[in-house]
């Protein structure tokens, strides 16, 4: 995520974020590199209801204020002057964007097949040319021994990740982000980062420059 940040990062540049949820993961890194940079913002789109498909979702929003919690975690990441919440559907908040308006939008809503096509179809065009379109989620491609077991539960949330360097894979976002870009779309899953700690670690972003 930092990385791919790091190449739009500018006075001034718009990043836009489906699916917040606490604000603690993609949010806060987002907001820790924007915070040097003057007048950079970050949108934040989210029902904070949890995803229909997410069963631990539905249960913390039972039992939860999630959207008082997101704020509280913003102020406390002294992002609160750099965010700009969107309390809606990731459908309703693509209607009132303009084309062209970001230089990174990060997909991360729900992960059935349908709503992460849907994300990557609405907010493609929204980004510039020549920004960058990604999202989190995607293990890897649909083929050889697993594919059959994605395509079978692409409407689910994940199922193991048997075969592959992570304990699960997200079938939706892996069959939709396939289709959507035709095997074009980098993912950062089929190389190895370097922690912090120098250990050897894999992301599940993907990302397509525009
Ligand atoms: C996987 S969580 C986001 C995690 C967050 N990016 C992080 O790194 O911690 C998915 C989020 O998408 C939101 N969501 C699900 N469906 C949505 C929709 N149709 N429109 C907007 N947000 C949605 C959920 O409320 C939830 O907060």
């Amino acid at each position: 995520m930092r990385q791919l940040v790091s190449r739009i990062l500018k006075p001034g540049c718009r990043i836009l974020e489906v699916g917040s949820w606490l604000g603690t993961g993609s949010t806060r890194a987002i907001i820790e590199m924007l915070l040097p940079v003057p007048d950079a913002l970050l949108y934040c789109v989210d029902t904070w209801q949890g995803s229909p498909n997410v069963g631990r979702h539905l249960q913390i929003v039972q039992n939860y204020d999630v959207l008082a919690t997101f704020r509280h975690n913003i102020e406390l990441s002294g992002g609160k002057d750099r965010v700009k919440q969107r309390v809606m559907t990731s459908q309703e908040a693509a209607k009132t964007v303009a084309d062209n308006s970001f230089d990174l939008v990060f997909i991360d809503g729900d992960h059935s097949y349908l709503q992460t096509s849907k994300d990557i179809e609405r907010w493609h065009p929204k980004v510039r040319n020549g920004g960058i379109l990604c999202g989190h989620d995607c293990e890897c491609r649909p083929a050889g021994e697993l594919r059959n077991r994605i395509i079978l539960a692409k409407e689910d949330d994940c199922i193991d990740g048997q075969g592959t360097v992570f304990a699960a894979i997200h079938p939706g976002g892996v069959v939709a982000v396939d289709e959507a870009f035709e095997g074009a779309a980098h993912l950062w899953g089929e190389h190895s980062l370097l922690r912090a700690d120098g250990s050897k670690g894999y992301s599940t972003i993907w990302d397509i420059v525009k």
